[in-house]
């Protein structure tokens, strides 16, 4: 790929700590590059120290728009001009378009899980949902699954009362949500499994193969659509795999949420297939 910087190449970028690991630069710069747009799309690593410095340092260096990723996604909320709902309902930020110094904050994950959701499940409406975790992720999973009018959503987590205030902050998003969110215990998660048709890890469990499982995994059914948000095949898909099931792990997300920001940043339908083939390239 040949890259024709000059005088008028726009800056985009992702924040993080730390962010070598990150696989937005080669996606973001393949879908700029595919569309004829000046721009480059770089990596920052940013102490949680310097994050404040790091922002003010963006509005005056007038770099476009920048993604965030862990650990800043809450902590940059702060320093930003407006955000918008999903933002204020997630808690969390992961994109930001700067308007002539005025920053703008999104949250992409939740349409980058939906819709990469979609790829295996086109129609979510009325399925019922086991979602394990209360972090930041499980935060924008729940978000969207209840905007697309999902039956029931659990939430299992190791501490039920960030379950908890997921449902009491998300009560207000439509007149049902609180009779479809339950937070649940990791002890529940079995006894669930007959009760929903889509399961969800969003917790770290899975990243190292040797984790200690979530639950019995057997205990998969074969009609269970099962996905993991991190970016690799972990023992939960591989069990899914296993059964039979539909399954899909975290890349889907991360393109989706991706393509978002770069439309939100350049108004420009992203190139989806291209930025897709980038990111799974070897
Ligand atoms: N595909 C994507 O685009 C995408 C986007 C965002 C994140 N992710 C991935 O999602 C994962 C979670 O990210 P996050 O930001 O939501 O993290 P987070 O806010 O730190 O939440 C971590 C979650 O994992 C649970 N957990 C951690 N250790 C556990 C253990 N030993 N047993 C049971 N539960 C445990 C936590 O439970 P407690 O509340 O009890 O501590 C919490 O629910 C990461 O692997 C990240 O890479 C993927």
């Amino acid at each position: 790929m040949e890259l024709d910087i000059n005088g008028q190449t726009a800056v985009y970028g992702i924040i993080g700590y730390p962010v070598k690991h990150s696989k937005s630069p080669k996606f973001q710069t393949a879908a700029f590059s595919h569309l004829g747009i000046n721009a480059v799309y770089l990596p920052f690593e940013v102490k949680p120290e310097d994050l404040k410095k790091a922002v003010e340092g963006i509005k005056s260096l007038s770099i476009k728009g920048f993604n965030i990723t862990v650990p800043h996604k809450e902590e940059v909320i702060p320093f930003l001009d407006e955000v918008s709902q999903e933002v204020k309902y997630i808690g969390a930020c992961n994109t930001v378009v700067n308007l002539d110094g005025y920053l703008k904050g999104y949250n992409t994950d939740a349409y980058g899980f939906i819709q990469g959701l979609k790829e295996l499940m086109p129609d979510l409406e009325g399925k019922r949902y086991l979602v394990i975790g209360a972090g930041g992720s499980s935060r924008a999973v729940v978000y969207g699954l209840t905007k697309e009018g999902a039956e029931k959503i659990y939430i299992a987590n190791r501490t039920v009362s960030r379950a908890e205030r997921i449902a009491e902050d998300f009560k207000s998003l439509h007149r049902f949500a609180e009779e479809v969110i339950k937070p649940v215990s990791l002890g529940q998660v079995e006894e669930l499994l007959d009760r929903v048709d889509v399961v969800v890890n969003t917790t770290s469990i899975g990243l190292r193969d040797e984790d200690e499982p979530l639950f019995d995994y057997s205990k998969l059914g074969k009609n269970h659509v099962v996905v993991d948000i991190i970016y690799r095949k972990t023992p939960l898909l591989k069990a899914a795999e296993e059964k039979g099931c539909l399954w899909q792990d975290g890349l889907p997300m991360l393109l989706y949420q991706g393509a978002k920001a770069f439309e939100i940043w350049t108004g420009r339908t992203p190139p989806v297939e291209v930025m897709r083939r980038a990111l799974t390239e070897k």
